[in-house]
């Protein structure tokens, strides 16, 4: 290999210690653990490192709603944080806590070095303070009128109404979230890193290919609007670190929390003797890879390069940002039950369904992911267990029972096995280039050349006749041949399901490196079932114990309710749903839906295309020249059968049981309903 020589260190980024872990966060974890053990299999030295986010103000409200100390909240969060990941196979080389011995030390003296740089000013500034808690307010924990357009309970950094952001202090009629009092304003010191000092390193830096192009515009952008400096003191009551040199000032939660990379990295390297200054002094030959949500960019990009670079420590290689993820096309909703925690996820379903699903829909950009709950038990069903499990499930029979294990001494198509191996070339460069969707597909088509080349041989027929049974064990010794490859390929995605492969086939660890050579003359150990099809139902259970564990979860004290399941709504978000009074022009049956009906509708010279879960309740003709009302502006969905553009509504609980909506006689298409 001629990179062999690299070393490379690499992070996601840390979970907040005051939630679960759900199936959003897992898009990244899952991301990352697929890269990094793809660089293991490749032979490079490669540390996974990570850590529970700890500190700021949610977590010390949490902890005093749940009457605990915020060191035990944490403590607790961090134990199911851990156990979450390590059932989805997240083989961190260390998890740590950013409230740690080392994140303290390393905290100081990144700040310690920022201020003898010059770097950190301090001004007094003015702020919301909750006089009944006595403490100052976190835009998020402060509700009031939008200065611009006048919507009630918004946030204090932006309206939702209106989109405009503006200072808390700016907000009519502000209330406390927490406490429920009018806050007051009060005046602080506060400590501010000057980014804009490093304006033209970050212009290098942002430029010379470090990050995805999509994210070099967006902080284009940025710089445009002007690097300005960045406030990273809170004063207490506060869970942190404190400021050294003062009584009651605390780094700011995202000061400390990038810095915990290198804590996570440092409580590794002091166990395993692993040199710490050769990853983190400037000109370093180690890569430093952070994986991140696309809504973190600002701090990976621009304050966590800039603080490391004043501090004389070396810059990341690269920061690779990733999209969202939806469910079913929506954003994951706790009515819906799509807002799926990793343990419910875990209750129902084999972790590395997710993991391979979330492959195939990765690529190197920064779109939004859809796990398609019905593609999801299509593709897994179809790709791993009909196409991958199938070549190992119809071979091993044969050899475990009629040639005692043993495979033959050698390959009856050694050109295939060849184009195997070769394939693997493009393979590992779509892996690290983080084209996991594009090499889910190159792998699958090796598979589906596999079972063609079964199908083709025929081996059942040839072990049928008289003399021939060596030419099928070389027929099904090829075939578990080429699912040895094919597992190597995916054993970064699935690595549990390798390690049960590597077992039966009775081999060391999978490597890139040794699948040059078959396996001849080899003797495997009795098959077992590597992996069984989803079960529709098992989803149905997960969805219902999402939507129920959401009804189980304790309300914090002090902290804003949870949603509830139809959660109030303001006239402004009523308002942005566009309602309109259409007439169903055509109603069909939908092949192969069961539930569907395609609805042709007429929105007063607008022609809509939409499928509505109404079947069980209606027939088509019986539909046809109705009125009804419809959701206009619902963002186009992408179905199985086509694409839905809007909504119909109906009511009641469901089967024959369904009502659709029907204005008084004298409406007319298209007119909007108020
Ligand atoms: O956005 C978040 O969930 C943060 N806890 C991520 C921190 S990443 C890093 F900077 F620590
Ligand atoms: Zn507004």
């Amino acid at each position: 290999m001629s990179d062999s020589s690299r070393t490379l260190l690499v992070t996601s980024a840390l979970p907040y210690a005051n939630g679960p872990i759900h199936i959003g966060h897992l898009v990244e974890y899952i991301q990352t653990d697929i890269w990094v053990r793809f660089q293991k299999l490749r032979g490079h030295r490669c540390h996974y490192v990570c850590a529970d986010d700890a500190h700021g103000t949610p977590i010390m409200l949490r902890a005093q709603a749940e009457g605990i100390t915020p060191e035990a909240l944490i403590e607790r969060v961090g134990r199911e944080h851990r156990a979450d990941f390590a059932d989805f196979h997240i083989g961190f080389d260390n998890y740590h806590s950013t409230h740690s011995a080392e994140n303290r030390e390393l905290a100081e003296t990144i700040f310690e070095r920022l201020r003898e740089g010059g770097h950190i000013s301090t001004r007094t500034i003015t702020q919301l303070y909750d006089p009944e808690k006595g403490m100052f307010l976190p835009d998020r924990f402060i509700k009031g009128e939008c200065p611009r357009c006048g919507a009630a309970d918004q946030y204090g950094d932006s309206c939702e109404a209106c989109g405009a952001t503006y200072s808390p202090t700016e907000l009519k009629n502000p209330v406390s979230a927490i406490s429920g009092a009018t806050p007051v304003e009060k005046e602080s010191l506060h400590y501010f890193f000057r980014l804009q000092d490093f304006h033209d390193m970050l212009r290098e830096w942002t430029r010379a290919g470090h990050l995805q192009e999509e994210v070099r515009n967006k902080l284009g952008e940025w710089f445009e609007e002007g690097l300005r400096e960045w406030d990273i003191s809170r004063d207490a009551p506060y869970f942190g670190f404190r400021i050294p040199g003062t009584e009651d000032k605390y780094f700011y939660v995202w000061l400390d929390a990038p810095i915990g990379y290198m804590a996570s990295f440092k409580n590794l390297c002091e166990r395993e003797g692993i040199d710490f200054d050769e990853y983190w002094k400037p000109g370093s030959e180690a890569e430093l890879y952070h994986f991140i949500g696309k809504d973190i960019i600002y701090f990976h990009a621009l304050f966590w390069p800039a603080m490391l670079h004043g501090a004389g420590f070396r810059t990341p290689s690269a920061i690779f940002a990733h999209g969202f993820l939806t469910v079913d096309g929506k954003k994951m909703s706790k009515s819906r039950g799509t807002f799926i925690k990793a343990r419910t996820y875990l209750d129902h379903l084999n972790p590395e369904y997710l993991r391979y699903y979330f492959a195939a829909k990765l690529g190197s950009g920064i779109d939004d992911i859809d796990l398609n709950l019905e593609d999801f038990v299509q593709r897994v069903n179809s790709d791993l267990v009909g196409k991958v499990v199938n070549i190992a499930s119809r071979c091993a029979g044969f050899i475990n029972k009629r040639c005692k294990g043993r495979l033959s001494d050698s390959l009856p198509d050694q050109e295939l096995y060849d184009t195997f191996v070769r394939a693997g070339e493009e393979i590992a460069r779509l892996y690290e280039a983080r084209e996991f969707g594009h090499a889910m597909r190159e792998i699958m088509t090796l598979a589906d050349r596999a079972n063609q080349y079964i199908d083709e041989q025929k081996p059942w027929v040839l072990a049928k006749q008289e003399g021939r049974e060596a030419e099928a064990q070389a027929v099904y010794s090829q075939g578990l041949n080429l699912f040895r490859v094919l597992m190597t390929y995916l054993a970064p995605v699935l690595p549990a399901m390798a390690e049960n492969v590597k077992d039966f086939l009775n081999i060391p660890p999978m490597t890139w490196v040794n699948i040059g050579e078959p396996l001849n003359g080899h003797t495997i150990a009795p098959f077992r079932p590597l992996m069984t099809r989803v079960e529709e139902s098992a989803i149905e259970a997960m969805l219902a114990a999402s939507r129920e564990s959401l009804e189980a979860t304790p309300a914090p004290a002090s902290a804003p309710a949870p949603e509830p399941i139809a959660p109030e709504i303001g006239f402004e978000d009523f308002a942005r749903i566009d309602l309109r009074v259409a007439r169903i022009v055509r109603a069909e049956q939908v092949e192969g839906a069961d539930k569907l009906l395609r609805l042709t509708l007429d929105l007063g010279g607008e022609t809509r295309n939409v499928f509505a879960g109404i079947k069980s309740a209606y027939d088509p003709e019986a539909l046809e020249g109705r009125l009804t009302v419809m959701v206009a502006n619902l963002a186009p969905r992408k179905m199985r059968f086509g694409v839905s553009e809007g909504m119909v509504l109906a009511a009641g609980p469901g089967g024959s049981e369904l009502f659709i909506l029907s204005p008084d006689a004298g409406a007319e298409p298209g007119m909007r309903v108020k």
